[in-house]
């Protein structure tokens, strides 16, 4: 991915070695809240990963500091918006999400701090979740007038259930990261000293395996809950299909019955 020619204001993104990109949402002095720009920059840098998705092999999501991943919109930003200016800001989070829907390539959200509003709808919208015990997330919207409108409503009760998501929407509430981890919503909970290197071994992991086949499988598993087991079956085996051809099939392959590790190279 050729991020440096974006020109992304409000994101870091770090190449590691061996393919595993870190985007830091970075607005710290702010909470790491959305502005019109970030949704603009998370847009464009989430559009470059489905154009290219050969030079990543597997992203993660963070935000800069330890206080928050992401406080959700900028709500100074918003401050006296009429509601034609609104309507428009909020379509460059729309287009930002439906972008980041469509990343091929794995997604893990390393929350380092709060994730309140659209910042936990950012989070909810990775493949998955690793949080730090100190965070505290919210889907607050509604104590504000809103309703979540960066998937929320859709990405939540798949989370952790409808009933859960209605709970946790209706109210607004606060909730640690222990009970996300109770109710799914969290895959792990790791000692903020600790979380980096934990998120990174998982991303290595992942990104030593086969690109194509982690591609495929993770494209199978996002129409696991939207298809009947018929259709979801039919998918994944066009899924599978793809990648009988590859070079990387005879590699693994091989490398088992050679006793050695695989190399994958993408193809
Ligand atoms: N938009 C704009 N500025 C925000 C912000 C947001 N969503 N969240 C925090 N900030 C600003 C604060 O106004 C403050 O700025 P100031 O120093 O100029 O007053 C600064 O970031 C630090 O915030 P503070 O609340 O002191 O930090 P904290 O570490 O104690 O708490 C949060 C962090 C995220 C828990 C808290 O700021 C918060 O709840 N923010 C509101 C989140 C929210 O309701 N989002 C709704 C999305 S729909």
């Amino acid at each position: 991915m050729t991020f440096e020619t974006l020109n992304l204001e409000t994101l870091d993104v770090e190449a590691r070695a061996n393919g595993v990109q870190v985007i830091t949402i970075n607005r710290p002095a702010r909470r790491n809240a959305m502005n019109s720009q970030m949704m603009c920059d998370l847009g464009a840098c989430f559009a470059e990963c489905y154009k290219d998705p050969d030079n990543a092999r597997c992203l993660v999501l963070t935000g800069a500091g330890d206080k928050a991943f992401c406080a959700g919109a900028d709500l100074k930003e918003r401050h006296d918006m009429d509601e034609q200016v609104w309507g428009r800001q909020h379509a460059l989070l729309e287009q930002a999400m439906r972008a980041m829907s469509q990343v091929p390539v794995p997604m893990i959200a390393m929350v380092n701090g709060a994730a309140i509003g659209g910042g936990l709808e950012l989070a909810l919208a990775c493949d998955f979740i690793y949080a730090a015990p100190h965070v505290r997330f919210a889907m607050s919207e509604v104590t504000l007038g809103i309703i979540p409108g960066a998937m929320g409503t859709q990405n939540l009760p798949r989370a952790v259930g409808l009933r859960r998501a209605k709970q946790l929407i209706l109210t607004g509430a606060p909730f640690t990261a222990d009970e996300a981890l109770r109710w799914g919503l969290v895959n792990e909970v790791v000692p903020v000293d600790q979380l980096r290197d934990d998120v990174l071994r998982v991303a290595d992991h992942i990104a030593s395996n086969a690109p194509i086949a982690v591609r495929q499988a993770k494209k199978a598993l996002d129409h696991s809950a939207d298809l009947d087991r018929a259709a979801g079956y039919a998918f994944e085996l066009e899924a599978y299909n793809r990648t009988i051809a590859t070079e990387d099939r005879h590699e693994g392959i091989n490398a088992f019955n050679e006793k050695r590790r695989p190399v994958f190279k993408g193809r």
